[in-house]
């Protein structure tokens, strides 16, 4: 098999790079581990920046999103039960797309299928070869026989456990890394969300955060200790918490229902450092991982492939390989952006085990800026809603 661009995974990162690439006269194939399936049973974030969803409109799969999904011009914030707007609009002028990561993976699937692409699926064992090299190639097993995928150019789209990342050697890669001492306990129901907009709330039993799919979707979430299992909580409970840590009349409005989903996230930021070697290029969970406070990840996935799409295009229609050579660099730059603001929106929001209370102390002070300083809620709104790629 020989194609010009080999991509591992086939989730958001890597469908997305496909799609754009195949538009531009540049074959494909990408290579997924699990089932469609299975990809498309994933439960994410839901939250698209202004930039993200121009890139899909310009990759061919923005009508369902631009149909379906729900504008928000702003979010809020509590903290105990001061409940705090941050307009988007009119602190930055823009504003930001509720459409769930399952439908723009489903979407990415759709308009991969009507333009022919291949994507294999439950392939195993990847290995990637002679990266350092102008001729790499990809092993792998699919409908059990050993595969050889030659190719021009690797993307690593394939998430924290892929294999791009370890691919590059020990030696060459700086990670940078940070784990919370909490979870997120998610819940998915069939109820109308509390309230148009997202709230994020800081409260003395912990974080929460009331979010939302459609007009009969909803989504929740609530802090949780490590130690916590998904069968610790039964529904109950988790709407009991929900609400106990809400402004009462946003909790009066809660509507609660049987989960259809509930599941447990550890919290996590980072960063490998570089995103390229060779003819490798890491895109997505491959290179770098935020809390989901703020719903970067898979925006950063898409600010990812719009620079690694833009510098193959350029290699491919004029020779001209500038871009691939800062590709890491250009990306990074806004990896780390979005790193110190999911950072600091988790330290902001949450209630950490060792919290003492001169560190609550400076989460009202901060909370108190944002609510006395337009110029706070600018700079806070310019990342919220994403910065310029
Ligand atoms: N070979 C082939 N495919 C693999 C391998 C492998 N060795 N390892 C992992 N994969 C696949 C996974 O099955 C998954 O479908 O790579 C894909 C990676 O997709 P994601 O983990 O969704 O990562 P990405 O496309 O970068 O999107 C980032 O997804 O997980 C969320 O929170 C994350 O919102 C962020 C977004
Ligand atoms: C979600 O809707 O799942 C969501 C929204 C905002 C976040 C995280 C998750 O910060």
């Amino acid at each position: 098999m020989k194609t010009d661009v080999a991509i591992i995974g086939g989730g958001p990162a890597g469908l997305l790079l496909s799609q754009l690439l195949m538009r531009a006269g540049i074959s494909t194939v990408v290579l997924e581990r699990q089932t469609r399936s299975h990809v498309l049973s994933r439960i994410r974030a839901g939250v698209l920046e202004a930039g993200t969803v121009q890139l899909l409109q310009d990759a061919g799969v923005g009508e369902r999103m631009l149909r379906e999904g729900i504008p928000h011009d702003s979010c809020y914030l509590t903290s105990d039960d001061t409940l705090m707007k941050i307009d988007l609009m009119e602190a930055c002028g823009k504003q930001v797309m509720v459409y769930g990561q399952t439908e723009v993976t489903r979407d990415l699937y759709e308009a991969q299928d009507a333009m022919g692409a291949t994507i294999l699926h439950e392939v195993s064992d990847v290995a990637l070869h002679d990266l350092t090299g102008d001729a790499p190639f990809v092993t792998f097993r699919h409908d059990g026989a050993d595969q050889r995928l030659d190719c021009s150019y690797i993307a690593g789209c394939d998430g924290f456990h892929g294999v791009s990342r370890p691919s590059i050697p020990a030696s060459v890669r700086q990670e940078f890394e940070k784990v919370y001492p909490f979870g997120w306990l998610g819940v998915l129901s069939r109820t109308p969300p509390a309230t148009p907009e997202l709230i994020y709330a800081n409260h003395a039993r912990g974080f929460a955060l009331t979010s939302m799919r459609n007009a009969m979707l909803s989504r929740y979430y609530i802090q949780v200790p490590l130690t916590d299992r998904v069968e610790d909580w039964t529904d109950d409970a988790f709407w009991a918490e929900l609400l106990a840590r809400l402004p009462p009349d946003v909790a009066a409005s809660i509507v609660t229902g049987p989960s259809i989903e509930k599941s447990i996230a550890p919290l996590r930021s980072f960063v490998c450092e570089p995103m390229q070697w060779g003819r490798l290029f890491l895109c997505g969970d491959a290179a770098h991982i935020v809390p989901p406070t703020g719903a970067k990840g898979l925006n950063l996935a898409v600010s990812d492939i719009f620079y690694l799409s833009r510098a193959l295009i350029a290699q491919y229609s004029d020779g001209n390989d500038d871009l691939l050579a800062r590709y890491g660099q250009d990306a990074l730059a806004r990896v780390w952006q979005a790193m110190r603001f999911s950072w600091s929106l988790t330290k902001l929001m949450h209630r950490f085990p060792d919290q003492t209370d001169f560190d609550r102390r400076m989460q009202v002070a901060e909370l108190a800026q944002l609510a006395a300083s337009s110029d706070a809620r600018r700079l806070f709104s310019q990342v919220y809603a994403g910065l310029p790629y």
